[in-house]
């Protein structure tokens, strides 16, 4: 059969992890959300002292790694979890204080190289649909379909505090925006692999767009490729 690899790439809360889980339900995919991947590390490090506050022991972080598992379990209707060494972190990695820390470890060489290769186990058998900043770029470099989400960052964080404010998270509008364009820097200019649209990827801005129109759009375009 011809299935394939499909990359979505961009921006922290562009809606690009929920349009990736849509994508890949309607057409029978697997899903992997990298970005949760890079948050169950910085989680790790959190519980440990060896992140905190924005500044990471890498020596020892890095010595972790092996230690470190990350894998995914679906649940039924609701998509699948995080399982950070055989515990569910689902949404303890979805804390403000994990998305103030882990853009931190994710500019860390050696973890971006543990988690890509990791990655690129997952795409093994094709058939995947995987969300991230760099899996255009660097993780599936031949991807056959590859999309580069965008919004304001005030949309986002107007949607990335929505979403907390329903999980009875603390947090006011003002820190949530502050989070998203310190990510959004951090993630830009970092040495390897920043985001960046990859050349051949297609360009979708989604601020004025329902999530019902985003899916329409992913599944027309899957079919032209196909
Ligand atoms: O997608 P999400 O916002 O959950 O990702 C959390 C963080 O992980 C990003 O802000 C970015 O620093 C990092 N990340 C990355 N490369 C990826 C996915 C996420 O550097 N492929």
């Amino acid at each position: 059969d011809n299935k394939i690899i499909i990359a979505i790439d961009g921006y922290s809360s562009s809606g690009k992890s929920s349009m990736a889980r849509a994508l890949a339900s309607s057409i029978g995919y697997r899903y992997v959300d990298s970005g949760a991947m890079y948050r169950a590390v910085t989680l790790w490090g959190l519980r440990r002292g060896i992140v905190s506050d924005g500044t990471v022991d890498e020596e020892a972080l890095i010595a972790a790694l092996p230690d470190i598992a990350i894998d995914f379990q679906p649940i039924p209707g609701e998509g699948q979890h995080t399982l950070l060494c055989g515990e569910d972190v689902e949404s303890e990695i979805r804390s403000l204080r994990v998305s103030d820390n882990v853009s931190q470890v994710a500019v860390i060489p050696a973890v971006r190289h543990h988690l890509v290769a990791l990655q690129q186990q997952f795409g093994r058998e094709k058939g995947i649909v995987m969300d991230g900043r760099d899996i255009g770029t660097t993780v599936f470099p031949d991807a056959e379909m590859k999309v580069f989400v965008d919004a304001s960052a005030e949309t986002r964080a107007h949607r990335r505090f929505l979403e907390l404010q329903q999980k009875g998270m603390e947090a006011t509008y003002e820190d949530v925006l502050a989070n998203v364009k310190q990510r959004d820097h951090i993630d830009t200019t970092r040495a390897e692999s920043p985001l960046t649209k990859a050349s051949d990827a297609i360009s979708l801005d989604n601020s004025d767009m329902t999530i019902a129109e985003q899916n329409e759009w992913l599944i027309e375009l899957y079919n032209r490729i196909l």
